[in-house]
């Protein structure tokens, strides 16, 4: 089943905080439902976020649509609500992507918003497929080797996206082509995205991989263990810097160190830019339980605070490339979002 979808007019979702255990369908039809669940992180990754903001719009039209009868759809009211779903969860851009452009179509009514919302999800799809290809092909050339090593974090697979992934769906396109040596994904603490999610996503798709603890990635790296490292985004600021899952800024310097490029694989609609650069990224602060426990086991003595970012920003002279659906841009090489045009997909 695909990550998230729309069904027989609710969003089903895999309930992603059971994985590996268990795989579960939720079913949303409230819109305090869907903020819980964008929260809890049973729905996550940006561009999954993204799908859900407008298709949470598109159930926020339809009920007041239904609330109002045959009088017209109050149109503040839904502005309202939606204004909720974008703002729960402050740093992947995707999210209050996805509501505002949903909210376009709030002249044409509930049904016109919700026609968006598939047409998102079908393009999450397309670019996925993109993305993969693009990377596969760029990573060949970059590291001069048919057969690769590469390390990643967090999940960028199908289960952050609709299907397929980012960064890990460039690891499947590779497996595909017969191009992966092994990849090394990071386990990702303090939710153990990395070891939850993507071991089994690399476990059904049966590429050879090895998990690693999130403090051996640097020093790996510097031992030669990996031809090049692939991330995700959250955001990715006008001038390149990215946010992606804490974490991503250690891999980015220890890359470099290591002489290794460092990859970020994105669709356009992580590319924000309204924000000038990584430093006006707002950054969510999980609060200190994640860190001081895990599964509801406390593993700190009670009563430790802590702080607890969900995401850093690596700095674009870090980045080698940015990989989208529609271009390649290489901030290393002095390349910006600005300078380098989409493709034309008419083409
Ligand atoms: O807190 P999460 O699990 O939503 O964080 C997700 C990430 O950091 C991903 O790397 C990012 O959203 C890109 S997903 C293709």
């Amino acid at each position: 089943m695909r990550t998230i979808d729309w069904v027989d007019g609710a969003i089903e979702l895999i309930d992603q905080t059971l994985l590996p255990h268990r795989i579960e369908a939720l079913r949303v039809t409230e819109l305090p439902e869907l903020i819980d669940d964008i929260q809890r992180l049973a729905v996550r990754g940006a561009p999954a976020l993204g799908v859900a903001g407008a298709m949470g719009t598109a159930l926020i039209a339809a009920s007041v649509a239904e609330a109002g009868g045959d009088t017209e759809l109050d149109r503040d009211e839904v502005r309202r609500q939606a204004k909720l779903l974008r703002e729960a969860r402050p740093t992947a851009v995707n999210l209050s992507w996805g509501v505002d452009r949903a909210l376009t179509r709030l002249d044409a009514g509930a049904e016109a918003i919700l026609d968006e919302a598939l047409a998102i999800r079908d393009e999450d799809i397309a670019a996925c497929v993109s993305m993969g290809l693009r990377g596969a092909d760029l990573t060949r050339e970059l590291t001069g080797k048919d057969r690769v090593r590469v390390m990643t974090i967090c999940n960028t697979g199908s289960l952050a996206t609709v299907e397929r992934g980012t960064a890990l769906g460039v690891i499947q396109t590779l497996l595909e082509q017969g191009s992966l040596e092994e990849a090394f994904p990071l386990e990702t603490r303090p939710l153990l995205q990395g070891a939850r999610l993507t071991a089994w996503e690399l476990q059904r798709m049966e590429a050879p991989f090895r998990l690693l603890i999130d403090s051996a990635g640097p020093f790996l790296l510097s031992r030669g263990i990996a031809d090049a490292v692939f991330i995700g985004a959250d955001r990715i600021a006008a001038n390149g810097d990215t946010a992606n899952k804490i974490g991503s800024f250690s891999l980015a310097l220890a890359a470099q160190h290591a002489g290794v490029p460092f990859i970020v694989v994105a669709p356009e609609s992580t590319v924000d830019m309204s924000t000038a650069s990584g430093a006006d990224i707002e950054i969510e602060d999980r609060g200190a339980a994640e860190v001081a426990g895990f599964g509801g086991t406390r593993t700190a003595p009670e009563g430790v605070g802590a702080v607890n970012p969900a995401f850093d920003v690596t700095p674009h002279e870090l980045i080698t490339a940015i990989v989208t659906e529609r271009r390649v841009i290489l901030p290393g090489r002095g390349e910006t979002l600005a300078g380098v045009p989409l493709d034309d997909l008419r083409a």
